[in-house]
């Protein structure tokens, strides 16, 4: 039996540049690809080409010899609107990338190009397409999934922890969430609360390590009248006013160790005295604890309890830090967006993938609190609706760290995390193109041939890696 006629459709792609070696690599490359590939090597060359057929993707250059890619970009448009455009240049400014984007270009891509990341971006663009409500989907390209309704990320870490928390919050289990600074263990701890029985009582959350030493006894149990000077009048404690309901405390790795005795009687028995008080008050409470700190290094170090954190560790969750899960930046980042565009009165609706490149290169040692931060500020200060690379209110600091890695000497002695391989190849790649046109006195096709590769590469490489003859 014959498939249906779209199961078989071979995507068609047309490549739009005035330069022979890019228009030959990109052809090359998206036939291996498996596409039907056109070529035009002017503006209105692509135009006649487009009126006569109905191409699915488009990857077009900025600067034509003619007219430029965006008007290639609308009339592909008026065409047919479901046409994927992507634009590709050298030398676009932001404002030129905004244009486009606005103007219904799918994405912008600066050259060089990652060749992995323009497949990418072709494969998602064409899958994006041939789901019927193509429209729909491309204003929601990087549609968010809340998970509890609040929790964003599909990667498989995430989802592990989803798992989890659905498993953990029928029962009354203490419950350890650990993880670095930023990673979101308050949001996972509200989450099971939500999905607990308990959803409706208090939901009490307290601070280890910000109530000050001399007042977290009395703020947990509660005091009677005359304990203390100033003890006017009986007051609960915060054990007291979470009965029947679940007591978040963060930071438990802050607790003194006198309060750590203090507190295993809590957790064991659900049992304490108020503070000059003789009776003893029993509470029905849930407990989770978070911490930054690794605790297990906390109870040999002798600051930690052991009997305390078994206690408080019937099940652990570990969050992985945001490095971990790299997958879930584009998500958070459009959460992020629209969150603070609302916030702030403000549309800036999308994020280029180019900028979510840039980011995927950062390691965040602050988490998703960090990236939180970066995004609100970049939205604060964005002139335009779309957030390009240069639009990331990066600090120097982390820009240099960016580059830094991508910057990084080649040696073989150590792979260190966030290597990045392309631009070691890069570099290797280009050492060899300088001293091989060094040694031929710029001849590129001698330096071509001493290198063992078509002068057509030898030109397209050095184009790529911006090497002057
Ligand atoms: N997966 C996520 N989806 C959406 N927002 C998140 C996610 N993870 C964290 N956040 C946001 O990032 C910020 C930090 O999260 P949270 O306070 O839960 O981190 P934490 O692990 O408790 O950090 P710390 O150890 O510093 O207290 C919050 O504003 C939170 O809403
Ligand atoms: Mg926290």
């Amino acid at each position: 039996m014959q498939n249906s006629n779209e199961n078989t459709h071979i995507p068609h792609i047309l490549v739009v540049d005035d330069e022979l070696s890019m228009r030959e690599l990109l052809e090359l490359m998206m036939e291996r690809e498996g596409y039907k590939v056109s070529c035009a090597e002017s503006g209105n060359k692509a135009i006649e080409l487009i009126e006569k057929t109905d191409f699915d993707l488009l990857l077009c250059d900025i600067r034509l010899g003619d007219i430029t890619g965006l008007d290639v970009l609308r009339a592909a448009k008026k065409q047919n609107q479901d046409t994927v455009v992507i634009m590709i240049s050298a030398y676009a400014t932001a404002e030129t990338a905004v244009e486009a984007m606005n103007d219904g270009a799918y994405d912008y891509l600066p050259k060089p190009f990652d060749k992995d990341e323009l497949k990418h971006t072709i494969a998602n663009a064409l899958d994006l397409k041939t789901t019927k409500q193509e429209k729909k989907i491309l204003d929601n390209k990087f549609k968010k999934t809340l998970h509890f309704g609040i929790i964003i990320g599909n990667s498989p870490k995430m989802m592990h922890i989803y798992g989890m928390i659905e498993q953990v919050a029928k029962t009354t289990t203490n419950i350890l969430i650990t993880g670095e600074s930023g990673t979101g263990k308050e949001l996972i701890a509200k989450a099971i609360n939500e999905q607990s029985d308990r959803r409706d009582k208090p939901f009490v959350v307290i601070n280890c390590g910000g109530i000050p030493e001399t007042l977290i006894e009395s703020e947990l149990l509660g005091y009677k009248k005359g304990a203390f000077t100033g003890a006017t009048q009986d007051k609960k404690g915060l054990f007291e006013i979470a009965d029947k309901g679940t007591v978040f405390l963060d930071e438990i790795g802050e607790l003194s160790i006198q309060l750590q005795v203090k507190l295993l009687r809590v957790v064991q028995d659900k049992v304490f005295k108020a503070v000059g008080g003789s009776e003893d008050i029993s509470v029905d409470i849930r407990i989770i604890s978070a911490t930054n700190k690794n605790l297990e290094d906390e109870v040999i170090a002798g600051k930690f309890r052991e009997d305390l954190f078994y206690r408080l560790n019937v099940i652990e969750i570990k969050v992985p830090p945001l490095r971990e899960r790299k997958g879930d930046i584009r998500a958070l980042c459009q959460h992020f967006l629209d969150k603070y565009s609302r916030e702030m009165g403000k549309e800036v609706t999308r994020i280029s993938s180019y900028a979510i490149d840039l980011l995927n290169k950062y390691d965040f040692p602050g988490n998703i609190r960090e990236l939180e931060n970066l995004l609100e500020r970049s939205v604060a200060l964005s002139s335009t609706n779309i957030l390009l690379p240069e639009s990331l209110t990066l600090s120097i600091h982390k820009r240099r760290w960016i580059e830094g890695i991508r910057n990084r000497r080649f040696d073989l002695n150590e792979v260190p995390h966030g290597v990045f391989l392309d631009s070691i190849m890069e570099e290797i790649e280009s050492a060899y193109l300088k001293k091989a046109l060094e040694c031929t006195d710029g001849n590129i096709s001698r330096a071509a041939e001493q290198l063992g590769i078509s002068f057509r590469s030898m030109r397209y490489r050095l184009n790529k890696l911006k090497i002057e003859k």
